[in-house]
């Protein structure tokens, strides 16, 4: 990984809300909306590498989208297997290394084949990180991670004692990435609904009504002009921040 470059985020997470409305105005099924969601998947890797942007997250499943109904869950499951059938090629081409953070358990021995696949496929690359959560809940995340501690704690490797930030932080998803440093959600809704709940700590968040199949470059532009004018503090004050006291960014 390159050092941070002033105004460009190294790391970015993005919620892709807004599919199944954007198909429903359009009178289509949902899947619909899905699909153009996938497009627009295209155009933000494009933008990543393009800006120099290190890492890329996307929400693409939650834990708790398999309660959606049974034949959106099967036309979503479609679209993951087509997309990883039709653009791994060309990712691995870019530079891209591609990995998947979640439940992998949960998905069909295709799909877990398939991600297994990309990902040794594009181990190499480093241009671009684009790490897809999928069966991805942000508690389970922690929850799995405390699981990992305690197993460290009972086999007499790790003293309760020594259960810090750090130690929680190596045991999370993503912990080999610098933390995001913005996050985007588009579709208008303002929370964070269980995404990376442990790595969005002192990440800059960032809202758009727009729907995701639309999400285009210039959104993306705006996004990242907003995050350079922002101010970092990460619990420090503005003189402090001033006089280059930056490298405290887990306090
Ligand atoms: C949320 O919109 C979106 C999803 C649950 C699925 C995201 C999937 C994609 C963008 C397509 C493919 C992705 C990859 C990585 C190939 P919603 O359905 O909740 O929209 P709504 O809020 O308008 O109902």
């Amino acid at each position: 990984m390159s050092t941070a470059r002033p105004g460009i985020p190294r790391h970015l997470a993005v919620i892709m809300d807004g599919n199944g409305r954007w198909a429903e105005r359009r009178r289509r099924p949902r899947v619909i909306g899905h699909r153009a969601g996938a497009r627009a998947v295209n155009v933000c890797i494009d933008f990543c590498l393009e800006r120099g942007i290190e890492a890329l997250t996307l929400f693409a499943f939650s834990s708790e989208n398999w309660g959606r109904p049974e034949e959106e869950v099967g036309a979503l499951m479609k679209l993951f297997l087509n997309a990883l059938d039709r653009e791994v090629d060309e990712l691995d081409r870019r530079g891209v290394r591609v990995r998947f953070i979640g439940e992998r358990e949960r998905f069909s021995p295709a799909i877990r084949q398939r991600m297994e696949a990309a990902e040794a496929q594009t181990r190499a690359n480093a241009r671009l990180s684009l790490v897809i959560a999928a069966s991805y809940g942000g508690r389970q995340d922690i929850a799995q991670a405390a699981r990992a501690l305690a197993a460290e704690v009972a086999a007499g490797r790790l003293r309760p004692e020594d259960i810090d930030e750090a130690a929680m932080g190596r045991c999370v998803a993503l912990a080999d990435l610098p933390p995001p440093d913005l996050f985007i959600r588009t579709g208008g809704d303002h929370r964070v609904s269980n995404f990376l709940l442990w790595q969005l700590a002192y990440t800059e968040l960032w809202f758009t009504e727009l729907l995701w199949p639309d999400m285009d470059a210039a959104t993306l532009q705006r996004a990242l002009d907003d995050y350079a004018g922002r101010e970092r503090r990460f619990g420090l004050t503005s003189a402090q921040i001033a006089h280059g006291a930056t490298e405290n960014t887990s306090a």
